[in-house]
């Protein structure tokens, strides 16, 4: 099999697609180059000291793992000096960060979450990293909170790594999903499905089922009726995956279908959903509608969302299109 590594395809996207430039392929790169790195140090565990918890609190009152901080370390690091990035925004740390004035600045805003799925860490069960790149603003030399409010249709590139049994990374320039694989052997990333499809109708739903008292009658609706199987209105047995890994939960769907949901719930008004609409929600919808899915909040489609502020949460149902248009519907309805 002739292998295609994750370089030559992005120069092939450049020469004969042109959905990217040199400085977005560089972009691209080296956040894959980081994950690489962020993969090696979840496998070391306990020998490498990275698990338990860091002990301090990000913006959004959680608690941060050890891993939570490396990899966000590693994600700024690799990418300050390169001169593709006009700033950073992650969801580990309260504001922006600016290019340290003694690098030159290019042209595009990276997001990241730079490790999904914290509660998984100390369990070895699947997680990730998610990235989101923006375009800066025109001739913009130090961009503000607001240039990266920006809707998710501005992406210009989306993807994650999954670090699972295998490490994989999922990429979209907006020109299909790709997925690479890592070989830990010759430290590069082989192209190993191109095109990926998520099936339009799907058996199997993902949602953290211990939330249903709080859920809103839309939702309460949709998971009775699935719960229902062959005999109940849909007509149909579906089974249920939660790993509580959103990039674990969205490569499986991308790899063999699914509804993923976090809905807004009753509990806390001022917090509409857990998933962060610029580090998870957005990256996810365009990575899930570029292989054919759909991805709503309940009443539209993500990507359209206006961003309000930075670490904005939004709920989220996403995966194979059918089911995606059901749980949607019975929100207008
Ligand atoms: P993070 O670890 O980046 O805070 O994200 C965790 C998210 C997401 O990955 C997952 O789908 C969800 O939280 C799990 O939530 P529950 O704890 O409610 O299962
Ligand atoms: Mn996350
Ligand atoms: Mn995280």
């Amino acid at each position: 099999m002739k292998r295609v590594s994750l370089t030559q395809y992005l120069v092939e996207e450049q020469r004969q697609h042109q959905t990217i430039n040199a400085e977005l392929r560089l972009l691209i790169e080296v956040v894959a180059r980081a994950c690489k790195r962020i993969s090696y140090s979840v496998s070391k565990g306990a020998l490498g000291e990275v698990l338990g918890s860091a002990d301090t609190e990000n913006i959004q009152g959680e608690v941060q793992k050890k891993l939570d901080v490396i990899s966000n370390e590693i994600l700024l690091e690799a990418n300050e000096w390169g001169g593709h990035l006009a700033a950073m925004a992650s969801e580990e740390m309260e504001t922006i960060r600016q290019i340290p004035s003694r690098y030159p600045k290019g042209e595009f805003l990276l997001l990241f979450d730079p490790l999904d799925g914290s509660s998984n860490i100390d369990v070895n069960v699947s997680i990730g990293t998610i990235f989101s790149v923006l375009k800066a603003p025109e001739g913009m030399d130090s961009p503000t909170e607001q240039d990266f409010l920006q809707p998710g249709t501005s992406q210009v590139a989306a993807g994650y790594a999954v670090y699972g049994p295998q490490t994989m990374l999922v990429l979209t320039t907006g020109n299909g999903v790709h997925c690479f694989t890592l070989d830990r052997e010759q430290g590069s990333w082989v192209l190993t499905q191109s095109d990926m499809q998520i099936p339009p109708a799907t058996k199997e739903f993902a949602i953290n089922m211990s939330n249903q008292r709080h859920w809103h009658s839309p939702v309460q609706r949709y998971v009775d009726e699935l719960l229902a199987g062959s005999t109940g209105p849909r007509g149909k047995d579906f089974n249920m995956r939660w790993i509580a890994s959103m990039v674990a939960d969205v490569h499986r769907i991308l790899t063999r279908g699914g509804v993923f949901m976090y809905p807004a719930d009753r509990r806390d008004p001022s917090q509409p959903g857990k998933l962060r609409l610029m580090y998870e929600a957005n990256p996810m919808a365009m990575i899930v509608e570029q292989a054919g899915g759909a991805a709503t909040d309940g009443k539209g489609r993500i990507l359209d969302i206006p961003p309000t502020k930075l670490h904005q949460r939004v709920p989220v149902f996403l995966g194979s299109k059918e089911e995606v248009e059901v749980v949607t519907g019975y929100h207008a309805g």
